[in-house]
């Protein structure tokens, strides 16, 4: 995912700090993933980080000088001002400390100006984040803890380290997590300062559900909630609070959201009416069952005749039932549903439009390669409820999902002030 650019950090310009850890290694990643999405990296390595990794090593992924000293005093860099610690500070859209250790964490929460991260760090205005990276007992130290809560109570946002096996060999949390983990949070957080959807609240819909036969079999369809995942990691971009109801699809949830896991299009149901009274916008990506088995078996299927016939029953409409409650609620405010069409695409595109009261539909037809199931790749074509369409050509799914969440901050944005939650 981070090898290709991310909209939201392409052109942004991210200060990391790096103090003496062995998750040094990753850092390194770290700086060129980033740097591989379109972020522009300035690092500084501590003296402690430099006997775990070089200088160069930085200055080869991102193409910038790497920073060692608070004396440094050389504007050749492109900083605005020969003075490192204000140049780098001025110059950062966010400054990311990853690996933080122990020691660095608490040098910040007290205030420490003597070496050149504690001194930006205090320089800084831009948001902050720390990703602590220590043995089990450090972290869960009493001292730790309290410079932990220091640095939150001052609006900087510590990441989570993860548990596992530290290079000691004991089992703990405070383990650097993996670089894909720290890209998710660093995307969100600079959604939250410069995304479209920063006060709002995102329900996405994904995968295809699965409507129970006997204790064993269920009837599905081919969704893999590629597409409904790239929309909750857009508007995650995007800075909005997101929730995910989805299937099972294996796919990893993106960093941030919150992720409620259901079978059925009952489950789905309740679960959508659980959150969507609260929700700015609510978008259906999920393949829904239209038909589910009538009855369930309370056992497995004993497999007896040469024919089993199986009476199917309709299955609830979630989009419509959502899109008539808010005719009384007024949320969400924007409603948004896919058409997975194999003809008629924008006939019956525009008839889903109407009966079931959305926004926008996202039509595609799904019998086109590059298109609509399981692919990593959209053709889609946007149809709103004023009778405009836009056809978008072939694009990852990430794309299509930038544009749709593009659309629901636009419209968010006509939303007087009085009707915000
Ligand atoms: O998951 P991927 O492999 O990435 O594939 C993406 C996709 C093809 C699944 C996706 O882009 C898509 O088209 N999703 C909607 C599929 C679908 O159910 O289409 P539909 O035309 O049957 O339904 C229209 C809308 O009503 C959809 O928003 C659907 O979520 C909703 N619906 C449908 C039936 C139902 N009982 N309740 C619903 O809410």
């Amino acid at each position: 995912m981070a090898s290709e650019r991310i909209s939201i950090l392409d052109g942004k310009r991210i200060l990391l700090g790096v103090t003496g850890s062995i998750a040094c290694y990753k850092s390194a990643d770290l700086a060129s993933k980033l740097v591989q999405a379109g972020a522009s990296v300035n690092v500084i390595l501590t003296d402690a980080a430099q006997q775990f990794i070089t200088p160069l090593t930085f200055q080869a992924v991102t193409g910038h000088v790497t920073y060692t000293s608070m004396w440094h005093t050389d504007s050749s860099g492109g900083l605005p001002t020969h003075i490192a610690h204000v140049g780098l500070s001025e110059n950062a859209d966010m400054l990311v400390i990853a690996p933080a250790t122990a020691q660095h964490i608490a040098k910040l929460a007290n205030g420490f100006a003597d070496d050149l991260i504690c001194l930006t760090a205090l320089n800084c205005r831009c948001p902050i984040l720390v990703a602590p990276a220590m043995d089990g007992n450090m972290y869960d130290h009493p001292a730790t803890v309290e410079n932990i809560r220091k640095l939150q109570e001052r609006g900087i946002i510590v990441i989570e380290p993860d548990e596992g096996r530290f290079a000691s060999g004991l089992v703990g949390r405070g383990r650097l997590p993996e670089v894909p983990t720290l890209i998710g949070h660093i995307r969100h957080h600079m959604g939250r300062e410069w995304g479209g959807l920063r006060d709002r609240h995102v329900l996405v819909t994904a995968g295809g559900t699965r409507e129970a036969i006997d204790p064993v079999r269920y009837v599905t369809n081919r969704s893999s909630g590629k597409q409904g995942y790239a929309v909750a990691q857009a508007a995650l971009d995007a800075g909005a609070t997101v929730t995910l109801i989805s299937t099972p699809t294996g796919l990893p949830v993106p960093i941030n959201a919150t992720a409620i896991i259901v079978e059925s299009a009952q489950e789905m149901l309740d679960a959508v009416l659980e959150h969507s009274n609260a929700a700015d916008a609510l978008i259906m990506a999920a393949a829904v069952a239209d038909y589910r088995p009538l009855n369930v078996a309370d056992q497995k299927i004993k497999k007896t005749d040469d024919v089993l016939t199986l009476d199917l029953t309709r299955t609830p409409d979630i989009l419509q039932t959502v899109g008539q409650q808010r005719k009384q609620t007024g949320q969400p405010y924007v409603l948004v549903g896919f058409a997975a069409e194999t003809q008629d695409l924008l006939k019956n595109a525009k008839s889903k439009l109407r009966r079931k009261n959305v926004d926008y539909i996202i039509a595609n037809d799904v019998t086109r390669d590059g298109a609509g199931f399981q692919a990593d790749t959209n053709i889609v074509t946007i149809v709103g409820a004023d009778g405009n369409t836009l056809s978008l050509p072939q694009q990852t799914k990430s794309a299509v999902a930038e544009v749709i969440i593009q659309r629901i901050a636009a419209r968010l944005q006509t939303i007087p002030h009085r009707q915000r939650k």
